[in-house]
């Protein structure tokens, strides 16, 4: 349609006299990303990540079929809920993205380096890791989180990252609680969570990552967010599957017990 001067001008008065969506409070954003969550381009993430899952890849060709999530060899149901956890054969407390990145070498035959290099995409390069974390995360939808913490290592890493979550650190003196413990607090129109409190904790770990990100136009998954955050507080970059990220996913996952999954997310 031609813009005449004053349809312009009658378009930019409606412009005006529409509430902002700071004026419309929460609830004006909450509309939106309903209508992003209906039509959620994170699905395309979870439809790559199913193929990718299944196919035969990698130095060694071979398929993520014979990957131990943590309920047996294959099995994707249910997986994300129940991580991060203890796993015998690494000795270790892994979140979904380290675990994955264990199989892909093992089984496939990938380097780290290479998974590592490849674990954020580019607008020119997507990333498998992504994908994959949106497919078997989408395969918790409907079951409650229940991140166990019975082996000694799995309670280690919560105590950390408890620790974590509440120190101060870094040039700006920010703790993670700086920004994420307190009611109604925000930067510019973002909403911070609370995460001390138990039902937005939930809605953050079952509901939130991997999210199909609107302002990056990709997913990222939890340890891009941990990344993101850390870069926030002026930290040295947080190490991709490091032992401290793990901690932290430890600490929000297992408060986060009882949120029932919904994923991708959809955020900002
Ligand atoms: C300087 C303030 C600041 C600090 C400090 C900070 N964050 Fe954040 N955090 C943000 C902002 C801003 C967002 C994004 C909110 C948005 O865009 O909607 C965010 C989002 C998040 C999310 C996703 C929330 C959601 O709704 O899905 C998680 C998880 C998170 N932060 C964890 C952490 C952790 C763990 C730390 C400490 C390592 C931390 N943050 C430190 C500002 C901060």
């Amino acid at each position: 349609m031609f813009m005449t001067r004053g349809r312009l001008a009658a378009l930019a008065l409606a412009v005006v006299a529409a509430p902002s969506p700071a004026q419309n409070g929460p609830d004006g954003l909450a509309v939106g990303r309903q209508m992003l969550a209906e039509d959620n381009p994170g699905e395309l993430w979870v439809e790559r990540g199913q193929r990718l899952f299944f196919e035969k890849r990698g130095p060694k060709h071979a398929s993520l079929e014979r990957c131990d999530l943590g309920l047996g060899a294959g099995r994707v149901e249910g997986v994300f809920a129940q991580l991060p956890r203890y796993f015998a054969d690494t000795d270790k407390v892994q979140d979904l993205e380290s675990r994955l990145m264990t199989c892909m070498v093992t089984l496939q035959g990938f380097t780290t380096d290479e998974i590592v290099r490849k674990r954020f995409g580019t607008l020119d390069n997507d990333s498998d890791m992504e994908a994959l974390v949106s497919f078997i995360g989408s395969k918790s939808n409907g079951m409650k989180m229940n991140v166990p913490l019975r082996h000694p290592k799995e309670a280690q890493a919560y105590k950390a990252g408890e620790y974590l979550f509440h120190r101060r650190s870094g040039p700006l003196d920010f703790s993670c609680a700086t920004c994420h413990a307190d009611e109604g607090k925000r930067i510019r129109l973002q909403d911070l969570p609370n995460m001390t409190d138990p039902a937005q904790v939930q809605a953050v770990v079952a509901t939130g990552w991997p999210a199909y990100r609107g302002t990056q136009a990709t997913v990222r998954t939890m340890q891009h967010r941990l990344y993101d955050c850390n870069w926030q507080m002026r930290l040295p970059d947080l190490g991709y599957a490091s032992a401290m990220s793990i901690a932290l996913t430890s600490y929000l996952n297992h408060r986060g017990n009882g949120g029932v999954v919904q994923l991708p997310g959809v955020r900002r």
